[in-house]
């Protein structure tokens, strides 16, 4: 079978560890040549080493994607590697906050809105005009069930979340007629670090989030691949009429629920 990305530049970010980690993987070994941008040097330098030494290309940018002079340095960067032509996005950089509502500060509003938000309208904004040169390209973003489904001691995280799905929508009707698609993944619980890190944080605060409890909502953990091989399907021309669509990766969660 042919590979997805065969010859595609892609960029992911948050692209070091766990499912932007899988999907920098996955893209690589589907054809692309991988820019794995990242605000953990090490970890997306080790990422990019796994993937050449899996005979695939790839390379490590270190940036913070939620800081514009660092995404405009890491966009000169990619760009020159990829010489000005990128063939798909995937903004998957991303964090959660959990805590009490009333708990939470003005400095935690922004630091949310501008890791999981800005970042997708700095990256997208980055590399936007090199699709359009082209005249296509396609983006994918990273929501969540928590988009739609409010999470409790989430409030923060719930509503940046909500941002990226109306993102992608306007992204994808912005561009349409200019060859560009914009899409969602939108993951329940994953085996990442992330996700691990939340549930114990929300265990710690008496949500009920046991092992059981997320057996019972999704049947088990996702695994980072399997969100990986979603945002694979969106971003590559298999996806060629799927648009300003946001594609649940929960096993049923929301429609159970
Ligand atoms: N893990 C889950 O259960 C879950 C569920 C739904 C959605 N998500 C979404 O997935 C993303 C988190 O990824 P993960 O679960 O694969 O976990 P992860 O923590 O392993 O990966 C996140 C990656 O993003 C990088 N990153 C974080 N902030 C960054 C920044 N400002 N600039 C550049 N890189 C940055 C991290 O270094 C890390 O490599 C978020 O967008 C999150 O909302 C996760």
């Amino acid at each position: 079978m042919a590979r997805r990305l065969e010859g595609w530049n892609a960029i992911v970010s948050g692209g070091a560890t766990g499912a932007g980690g899988a999907a920098s993987e996955i893209f690589a070994a589907e054809g692309a040549h991988v820019a794995v941008v990242d605000v953990n040097a090490s970890e997306a330098e080790s990422t990019a080493e796994r993937i050449r030494a899996a005979g695939h290309r790839a390379f490590a940018v270190e940036a913070d994607v939620s800081r514009s002079d660092q995404v405009a340095r890491a966009a000169d960067a990619v760009l020159a590697r990829f010489g000005g032509r990128v063939d798909t996005l995937y903004n998957h950089a991303g964090t959660v906050l959990v805590k009490d509502f009333l708990d939470t500060t003005e400095e935690e509003w922004d630091w949310m809105m501008a890791v999981n938000v800005k970042s997708m309208f700095l990256m997208t904004r980055a590399f936007v005009p090199a699709m359009l040169a082209a005249g296509k390209g396609s983006i994918v973003n990273t929501s969540s069930i928590s988009a739609v489904a409010g999470t409790e001691k989430e409030v923060l995280y719930c509503t940046s979340k909500g941002a990226c799905h109306m993102f992608t929508r306007a992204i994808a009707i912005e561009y349409r007629a200019r060859g560009l698609r914009c899409n969602a993944v939108c993951p329940g619980f994953i085996r990442t670090p992330h996700g691990l890190r939340e549930l114990r944080e929300l265990r710690a605060l008496g949500v009920e989030v046991s092992e059981d409890d997320v057996a019972r909502l999704q049947g088990r953990i996702c695994e980072p691949h399997e969100v990986a091989r979603a945002a694979l399907f969106l971003a590559s021309d298999e996806a060629s009429f799927v648009n300003g669509e946001t594609l649940f990766v929960d096993n049923a969660l929301l429609v159970g629920t």
